[in-house]
C-alpha cells in the first residue's frame, strides 16, 4: 500500500528518521581508542533514563528476555526461592524463564488485567521468617493487560517486614516512558530493552544494577557466560566490550539518547499521559471495556480493549493490519481472542494517534462490532484540544 504502514503495536515502536539515519552508517573498530567515548556516554546518558545516579547500566545485544535471565543468575544462587506476581503474559514468562533456570517460584495468582497489590507481597514475605525467598520479581509494566504497578508501593510493602529479598523489576514497556525511578524505588534490578520507550528497533538489552546486587554478581555461583556481567565491568570500565558490540544500534541508542535528553523525561512521561488519555476517552466513547481493572492502574504506554462477547478480537487485528495498513497488538496468552490493544509509546504524537483511533473504528466495524463512526476520534480529539 502507498503511504507509510501505521506500527500501533507496543513494541517495536516507530523508529524516529533521526535514529534511523543514525544507524546507516559505516561500522567502526569497536577495539579504536576513539571508542570508549561511545560506550562512556551511552552508559552514562542512560542513568537518568533508569531515574539512577547510583545504579550501574549494562548494555548487552539481546532483548528483554535475555535481561531476565542476565537479572536472575547474576544476582541469585542455583536452586534459590524467588516469589513473583503472575498477572499477564509477560509477568507469566518472567516466571517461567526462572522455573526454566531452576529457581523455585512462589507463584501470586491474580486476575489478568488486575494490578500488584502490595499487602500480598507483605503477607508473602512476612510468612518467610528465615528469609528463603532472596528476591521479588515484578512486571512494572504488564503490556499484556495495559496494568501499570506501583513499585513504590512493592518497596514499601518489602520494608515494612524488614524482609531483604532483592527486587527485580521488569520496566520493558516502561522505563523511557513512564516515570522511574530506581534509586527513589529502592530497584535491584531493572530489565528493559530498545523497542519501545528507547524508539529503536529490538536488539538491545539493558540493565541497571545496584550496588546490593552488584556485590551479589562478583560472588555469585550461578553458572553464567555471555550473560555473566563481571567481564562487562571489566571491558566497560575501560569503555569497551567484551564481545563485538551492535554497532548500529549502539549510534542508534546513542541518537536516542539525545533525543530523551533535548526532550526531558518529566515532559516524555507527561506527553505519555496525555496521549493515553485520549485512547482511554476513545474506547469508552465505542462503550468499550478496557482490561485493565483500577483505574488508577491503567497504563500510560498501552491499552488492552475488551472486546463483546461472541465477538474476535483477531478479527479486528487482522482487518486493521490487511485492510488498512495498522499493526494493533493481539491478545496474549489466554487474552488471545478476548482483547487487542493500542501501543501508544515511544515517538508519538496527538496526529499519530488520531490516525489510528480513526482506523481502529474501521476495524472494529470490519469485525462487527459498529461503534459509532468517529465517536472515539472525536472524544480523543476533544481532550487533546483541551489538554493542548
Ligand atoms: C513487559 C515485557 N517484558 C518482557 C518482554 C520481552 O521482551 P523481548 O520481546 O524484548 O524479549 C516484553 C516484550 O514485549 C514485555 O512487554
Amino acid at each position: 500500500m502507498p503511504g507509510r504502514p501505521h506500527l500501533f503495536v507496543p513494541g517495536p515502536t516507530n523508529v524516529p528518521d533521526r535514529v534511523l539515519r543514525a544507524m546507516h552508517r559505516a561500522q567502526e573498530d569497536h577495539r579504536s581508542s576513539a571508542f570508549p567515548e561511545l560506550t562512556q556516554g551511552l552508559l552514562r546518558d542512560l542513568q537518568p533514563v533508569f531515574g539512577s545516579t547510583r545504579g550501574r547500566p549494562f548494555i548487552f545485544a539481546s532483548t528483554g528476555t535475555g535481561m531476565w535471565e542476565a537479572a536472575l543468575t547474576n544476582t541469585l544462587a542455583p536452586g534459590d526461592r524467588v516469589l513473583a506476581v503472575r498477572f499477564g503474559q509477560f509477568s507469566h514468562l518472567f516466571i517461567d524463564t526462572a522455573e526454566r533456570l531452576g529457581f523455585k517460584v512462589d507463584v501470586i495468582d491474580l486476575e489478568w488485567g488486575e494490578a500488584v497489590d502490595p499487602a500480598r507481597i507483605a503477607e508473602a514475605l512476612a510468612a518467610d521468617g528465615a528469609h528463603a525467598i532472596k528476591a521479588v520479581l515484578l512486571v512494572h509494566n504488564e503490556t499484556a493487560t495495559g496494568v501499570t504497578n506501583d513499585v513504590a508501593d512493592v518497596r514499601e510493602a518489602i520494608d515494612s517486614v524488614g524482609h531483604p529479598a532483592l527486587l527485580l523489576v521488569d520496566g520493558v514497556s516502561s522505563i523511557g516512558s513512564l516515570a522511574f525511578r530506581f534509586d527513589d524505588w529502592g530497584v535491584d534490578v531493572a530489565i528493559c530493552g530498545s523497542q519501545k520507550g528507547f524508539m529503536m528497533p529490538a536488539g538491545l538489552g539493558m540493565l541497571c544494577v545496584s550496588p546490593k546486587a552488584m556485590a551479589l554478581v562478583e560472588h555469585g555461583r550461578f553458572p553464567r557466560a555471555y550473560f555473566d556481567l563481571r567481564p562487562q565491568v571489566v571491558h566497560n570500565d575501560q569503555g569497551y566490550f567484551p564481545y563485538t558490540p551492535p554497532l548500529a544500534h549502539l549510534f542508534g541508542l546513542r541518537e536516542a539518547l539525545d533525543m530523551v535528553a533535548e526532550q526531558g523525561m518529566p515532559a516524555i512521561v507527561a506527553r505519555h499521559a496525555r496521549l493515553a488519555e485520549g485512547v482511554r476517552r476513545a474506547v469508552a466513547a465505542w462503550e468499550l471495556k478496557l482490561c485493565a481493572r483500577d483505574p488508577e492502574s491503567r497504563s500510560n504506554t498501552v491499552t488492552a480493549i475488551v472486546v463483546p462477547e461472541g465477538k474476535d478480537a483477531r478479527q479486528v487485528i487482522d482487518h486493521a493490519y490487511r485492510r488498512w495498513d495498522m499493526a494493533l497488538g493481539s491478545g496474549l496468552g489466554r487474552l488471545n481472542g478476548k482483547v487487542f490493544r493500542i501501543g501508544h509509546l515511544g515517538d508519538l504524537n496527538a496526529g499519530m494517534l488520531l490516525g489510528a483511533l480513526a482506523l481502529t473504528e474501521l476495524a472494529l466495524h470490519d469485525a462487527g462490532i459498529a461503534v459509532p463512526y468517529g465517536a472515539g476520534v472525536a472524544a480523543a480529539q476533544r481532550w487533546y484540544h483541551e489538554s493542548a
